[in-house]
Order: structure tokens, then C-alpha cells, then sequence
């Protein structure tokens, strides 16, 4: 029998939490199949720091350089909280980021999906959402401001100044370029290159190479939005966008309003690839304003298991099933407290109790 060897980095705030109902999925996933998975935890983060003396502790980096694959729950502490640790050590930059350098995973896929069956749940009215909510954003996730050279210090007048360079070479361009092609081809043929190629000379060197990139895929049509404006679209007709293509910085930032069309951060799974390891992570953060209450949604915990699933195990049919497991429970009228605009109509139901459904529901597939 198959086995797969699978870390498992619990995180912060709600990741214990939303991790356990993904673990729930997968435990039910190799009874129905013959497969096994190999589960182990290892302290990731905030708690790892108190605990370890470092947010991504050594025997944390053995376990996952072993692993077939990387579940990871979201990561940090509130504003206040986080100043207890050094700067250097907090979550993000001494963990998240060191992981993503690690593995080399620059093409982050975050999927904006949301079926009509569930289009209630987006803020957006009925006739903008169409038939539903399905984009497919891919983010540059090893490159840009997140990993430039950095300085602070006291400059020639006196004052305190920071400098951050946003780098990126053509190499490091062209291979993202080739995922968001390929993506495309696969899904309607249309790419956009989100950009600021009117102010930022990262941008014009970025569609330059988008374009050259774009000669091998003939079949798939590449258009350019600048960024701001992408802002709006994506609020005002987000069906003009299939696949889109942007930087680190800018997909940070349009990946979470995904997840506010959609109506929450807790519907947004995430894929991080790199070209040997794969890792997995909902695309919104620790949540420390709901965490230990037993109210986070899980879907994006749950997601990002059947995206690796599908990536890493080659289970594509296993997948949909889960997915149709997790959409047949909101189907059913029960819904996250995250959700709210049913609220009204829907039956509320806590975090283990929608892992608890999302299992019976697959059970009957
Ligand atoms: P956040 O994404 O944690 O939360 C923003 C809002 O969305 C909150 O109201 C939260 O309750 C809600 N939310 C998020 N996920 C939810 C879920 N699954 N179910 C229900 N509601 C959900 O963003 P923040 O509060 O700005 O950041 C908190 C911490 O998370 C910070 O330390 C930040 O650095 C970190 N963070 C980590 C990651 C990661 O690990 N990849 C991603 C983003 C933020
Ligand atoms: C994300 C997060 C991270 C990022 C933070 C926590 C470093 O916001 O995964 O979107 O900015 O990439
Ligand atoms: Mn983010």
C-alpha cells in the first residue's frame, strides 16, 4: 500500500484547531482508500518559539525535509502579543518566510471559489456573482519586497530611515509565468498580468517577460490590468478574471480580498509549490480574535487537504469529493459564525462539528 509521510505544523491562534478537523479528513481519506499517511506534528511559530526557542525549530526543518508533503496552519500573534518576541524570531519572518525560502515554493495558487449553491454567503449581489465565484489567483511567493535586502538606520540629516528593494530577475519571472500559462490553458485561456507597470519598472520588466513567456502558449489570451484597478474589479465584475498572474506583494493583498468576496478568509485555501516540496496553508492568518472559541471554519484547513490530495498524492477524484463533501454541508443549510449574511436562515455550527459533517458527507460519497 501507498504510504504518504505528511508534517503536520498545527501554527497559532486557530490552527490547532482547524488542523484537527483536517486531520479528521485525512484519517477518513486513507480508510476509503488504499493509501496511508504517515501524520506528524511539529511546533511551527508563535508557540514553537515559547516552547523551542526558535519559531522554526531544528528537528521542525528535519521532519519536513522528509515529508512527501507539508500541512501547515496559519501562523502569528496579535499586534500587542507579537511584541513579546524578537523581531527577527517572530512567526513571519523567522518561520513563514525561512519555510517558503527553504522549499524554494515561489507559485502560491489561491483559489476564489465559491459555487451559485453558495453564493449567499459572498457580500456581492446576486447578479454580479452570476453563475458563481471561480478565479484562480497565482502568487509570486519567494521574490519582490518580502525577500529584497533591507536596511534601517539614521540618515545623513538626523533621521530614522528604512530602505526595502523590490528585486526580481527574469529567471524568477519567466518560471512563474509558466505556471499561470499552464494553469490557464487548462482552465478558460485567459491570463491576467497584474501589474503597475505605469509607476514600477519591476512591473514593466515583469510584462515584458509575461509576453515573451506567453509566445510558447499561443492559445492563451494574456491581458494586463494594473493592479489598483484589479482592486475594483474584483468587487465590481470579478468574472472578467480567470487565472491572475501578480507579484508577491500585490498577491498578498488580493488573495485576502478574495477571500472578502467570497464573504471570509476562512473559504481560502492555499497551495505553496516549489520545484521538489509542496506545501499546504489556508491563505489567512491566525485569527487570534475568534482562536480557542471553537468558531473558526475549517473549509480553508480542509481545502488546502484536498489540494494536496489532488498536487501531491495524485487523488484528483478523492478531492472533488471533498470539496462536494464540504460544499454538500453549507448545501444543507449549516454554516460557519464566519458566514453571516445567513445567519438568519442557517443552522450555526462550530468548528468540529462542521469537520464532523464534512466527514459524514464524504463517508456517503
Ligand atoms: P487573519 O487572517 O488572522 O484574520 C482576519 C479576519 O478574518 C479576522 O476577523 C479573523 O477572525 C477572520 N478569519 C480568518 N480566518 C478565519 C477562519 N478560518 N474562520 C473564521 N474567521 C476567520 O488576519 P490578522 O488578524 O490580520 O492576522 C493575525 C495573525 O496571522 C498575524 O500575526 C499575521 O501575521 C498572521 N498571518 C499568518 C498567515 C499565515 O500563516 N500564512 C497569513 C496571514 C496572517
Ligand atoms: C500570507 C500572509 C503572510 C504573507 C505573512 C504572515 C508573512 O499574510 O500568507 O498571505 O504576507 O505572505
Ligand atoms: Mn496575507
Amino acid at each position: 500500500m501507498t504510504n504518504h509521510k505528511i508534517a503536520l505544523l498545527d501554527g497559532d491562534g486557530i490552527g490547532p484547531e482547524i488542523m484537527a478537523e483536517a486531520v479528521k479528513i485525512i484519517e477518513l481519506v486513507a480508510k476509503r482508500n488504499s493509501v496511508t499517511f504517515e501524520l506528524h506534528h511539529a511546533p511551527f511559530g508563535a508557540g514553537a518559539w515559547f516552547s523551542d526557542g526558535h519559531s522554526f525549530p531544528e528537528q521542525t526543518k528535519a521532519l519536513c525535509d522528509e515529508a512527501d508533503a507539508i500541512l501547515k496552519g496559519p501562523i502569528g500573534l496579535s499586534h500587542e502579543e507579537s511584541k513579546k518576541i524578537p523581531m527577527d524570531m517572530q512567526p513571519e519572518r523567522g518561520a513563514l518566510l525561512p519555510l517558503r525560502r527553504r522549499y524554494d515554493t515561489y507559485a502560491n495558487f489561491r483559489p476564489v471559489s465559491l459555487p451559485r449553491g453558495l453564493a449567499h454567503f459572498s457580500p456581492l449581489k446576486p447578479e454580479i456573482i452570476g453563475d458563481g465565484i471561480d478565479l484562480m489567483i497565482i502568487r509570486e511567493l519567494v521574490g519582490g519586497l518580502y525577500f529584497g535586502e533591507k536596511q534601517t538606520g539614521v540618515n545623513a540629516r538626523g533621521k530614522r530611515y528604512v530602505h526595502e528593494m523590490l528585486e526580481y530577475d527574469e529567471d524568477q519571472i519567466a518560471r512563474i509565468a509558466k505556471v499561470a500559462f499552464v494553469t490557464a490553458q487548462k482552465r478558460k485561456k485567459v491570463l491576467h498580468s497584474i501589474h503597475k507597470s505605469n509607476v514600477l519598472n519591476s512591473s514593466v520588466l515583469w510584462n515584458e517577460v509575461m509576453e515573451e513567456v506567453g509566445k510558447d502558449y499561443p492559445e492563451v489570451e494574456l491581458r494586463y490590468t494594473l493592479v489598483d484597478a484589479a482592486a475594483t474589479y474584483l468587487c465590481l465584475d470579478p468574472g472578467q478574471f480567470d487565472v491572475m498572474v501578480m507579484e508577491n506583494m500585490f498577491g498578498d493583498i488580493l488573495s485576502d480580498q478574495g477571500g472578502g468576496i467570497l464573504g471570509s478568509l476562512g473559504l481560502m485555501p492555499s497551495a505553496c509549490v516549489g520545484p521538489e516540496k509542496i506545501y499546504y496553508e489556508p491563505s489567512h492568518g491566525s485569527a487570534p480574535d475568534i482562536a480557542g472559541q471553537n468558531v473558526a471554519n475549517p473549509y480553508s484547513m480542509i481545502g488546502s487537504v484536498a489540494m494536496m490530495l489532488e498536487m501531491s498524492f495524485g487523488m484528483a477524484e478523492e478531492a472533488k469529493n471533498v470539496w462536494q463533501a464540504m460544499q454538500s454541508v453549507f448545501a444543507k443549510g449549516y454554516s460557519t459564525p464566519d458566514l453571516s449574511p445567513t445567519k438568519n436562515e442557517a443552522e450555526i455550527i462550530s468548528t468540529d462539528r462542521f469537520g464532523d459533517l464534512v466527514a459524514e458527507e464524504l463517508n456517503a460519497l
